[in-house]
């Protein structure tokens, strides 16, 4: 009896350090963080309160995510951040993946040259080099106050106790769980149930060593050393790409963030390739500026026709014009000029839809959508918004054996052929073609917004092709529609990428009257899965820093 009265409050113990409430709106006078698991978000604000500066808790938050949200928190793929610090100019470093060196254009096609889709999205051949603990200690080491060791440590802590799943995420992990089985030849920790339920607990004792590792050794932990060994050891037992070159040769890069104007009021800083995310983010924006947004109303049949119009010429812009500029030559300063914006809109109709040109487009399947971002300010000021992926849900399924990570897919966000769409019905063309050591086209658009020079907001999104878009409904919802910030990131989202020639809608967006009207326009219809997860900040007319967590997943905010 003894015993079991010992074992219950031993059970108690443990589930009270694994509850964890979700807070999807809260105001903070000093600072503020928003990430996919409130985990995640709640080592974030233990380091800004411990003296730690934005990177430091962009650190912090990064590696638990990776232990928390596998599904795309990760040191296995790559990502994107705008650091905005509080004095001086506003940087961006790309830490996204690269092709193996021994990559080639044509290397997912078969001798029809059909292209082979579970080649670039499953298993050892979709795999990027990653760029995240590249990319993370770069940042550390130019901008970082806290010592790297003591902000790793919150994650090897989660990784070697376990965390509890939620009922979403058990879900999600159920659904790869087929593909796991297919591509890991061990038994590696998420495989150790046939079937997870809300309250399991997933203990991750090798990544916990991978991560003392980097702990100990920063970016050397990860691409040197045992870590290394472990990794090249999978890609030749799984017939990867990779070789010790790759990881040796592996560099993040500081590039100038795309920067416009809204409306002289408004600067926003984004993502310049190897994200179409900025550019594409500058062109929605711009397109739109000159229109009365605000008197044609939140979803009115007006205001959506506009902004899909708006995204159909965008997206179309995307396929053809970008890539990694450090191997195409993308006209950068062309497709954000304000004038382009203006000129393209000159075919804009007010009473029909454009049709899309009509070439092989692919139905974008039902995918799992699993990027993950945060956005982050700290009592100084700085600013910080990532965006960080491994492509799918899981990334290739594949994870290293002995060193208990994902590996990224990220070679599928390459145009594998012209015309071919990928895992999000995204077509491409030379600009995104496969090409040794090159970085693959991505659409995650980290974003830090001014208001009259004056930091206002921080946000980005997951949701592939989906990104872009949903950056810029939230940004119109409060700028133009005057929302609030949790009910602008909340409010249900549409979506249109040129090809597929059809308006992507969530549940309860835009309202059926409204809906009869487009279709007499042209337009068509598809309901699907939600759109994006965008976690987000706003600075408060009283100063007052507001952070809103998306309720599309398990997001939560953190400050004080
Ligand atoms: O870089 C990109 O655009 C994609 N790899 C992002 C993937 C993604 O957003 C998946 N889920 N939310």
């Amino acid at each position: 009896m003894r015993y079991l009265a010992y074992f219950l409050l031993l059970c108690a113990f443990f589930s009270c350090q694994n509850s964890y409430q979700e807070f999807k709106q809260l105001e903070g006078e000093k600072a503020m963080l928003v990430s996919a698991h409130p985990i995640a978000s709640l080592a974030g604000k233990k380091v800004l309160k411990a003296g730690g500066n934005a990177i430091d808790a962009a650190v912090a938050v990064h590696f638990m995510l990776a232990v928390v949200y596998p599904e795309a928190g990760n040191i296995g793929g790559g990502g994107f951040m705008i650091f905005r610090p509080a004095q001086g100019p506003v940087q961006s470093l790309d830490f996204r993946e690269t092709a193996p060196a021994l990559a080639y254009r044509d290397m997912y096609l078969d001798s029809l040259g059909q292209a082979n889709d579970s080649l670039s999205r499953l298993g050892a051949l979709s795999v990027g080099v990653p760029g995240s603990v590249a990319g993370l200690f770069e940042a550390h080491q130019k901008y970082g106050k806290l010592p790297w060791a003591k902000l790793i440590a919150p994650a090897i802590e989660v990784a070697e106790k376990g965390y509890i799943l939620s009922a979403s995420a058990a879900k999600r992990l159920n659904e790869k769980l087929p593909e796991m089985r297919k591509v890991n030849r061990y038994q590696m920790p998420f495989m150790q149930k046939e079937s997870w339920a809300a309250g399991d607990r997933i203990v991750q004792k090798e990544l916990a060593q991978t991560l003392k590792r980097i702990q100990k050794e920063g970016r050397d932990g990860f691409y040197k050393g045992e870590t290394a060994a472990l990794f090249l050891a999978e890609m030749q037992a799984a017939g990867g790409l990779i070789q010790a070159e790759d990881l040796d040769n592996y560099q993040p890069k500081w590039r100038s963030p795309i920067q416009f104007n809204y409306k002289n009021k408004y600067t926003v800083y984004s993502m310049p390739p190897p994200s179409s995310g900025g550019i594409a983010l500058a062109q929605l924006l711009q397109m739109v500026e000159d229109y009365p947004l605000k008197q044609m109303g939140f979803q009115s049949t007006r205001a959506v026709h506009l902004m899909v119009e708006a995204e159909r010429r965008v997206y179309s812009d995307r396929a053809k014009h970008l890539g990694d500029t450090d191997f195409y030559p993308v006209p950068m300063e062309a497709l954000t000029d304000k004038a382009y914006a203006k000129n393209r809109m000159r075919s804009f109709s007010y009473q029909k839809a454009s049709p899309s040109q009509e070439i092989q487009a692919g139905q974008p399947k039902k995918v799992a959508e699993e990027t993950t971002h945060y956005s982050i300010v700290d009592e100084a000021g700085n600013a910080v918004s990532i965006t960080t992926t491994l492509n799918g849900n899981f990334g290739s399924k594949l994870m290293v054996q002995g060193a208990g990570f994902f590996l990224n897919n990220e070679m599928d966000d390459f145009s594998a052929k012209p015309g071919h769409p990928n895992m999000f019905g995204l077509l491409g063309s030379q600009a995104n073609a496969i090409a040794p050591k090159k970085r693959m086209l991505s659409s995650m658009t980290p974003t830090i917004v001014d208001k009259d020079g004056e930091l206002f907001m921080v946000l980005g999104s997951p949701g592939g092709s989906t990104i872009i878009t949903s950056v810029f409904q939230v940004l119109l919802n409060v700028i133009e529609f005057e929302q609030d910030l949790p009910s602008a990131v909340q409010a249900p989202r549409f979506h249109h990428q040129w090809l597929p020639d059809q308006i992507y809608i969530e549940e309860g967006a835009i309202p059926e009257s409204e809906q009869q009207q487009l279709k007499k326009m042209g337009h068509q219809f598809k309901l699907r899965e939600p759109i994006g997860r965008v976690d987000a900040i706003i600075r408060l007319p009283n100063g007052k820093w507001q952070g809103a967590a998306d309720q599309r997943g398990n997001d939560s905010a953190a400050g004080y």
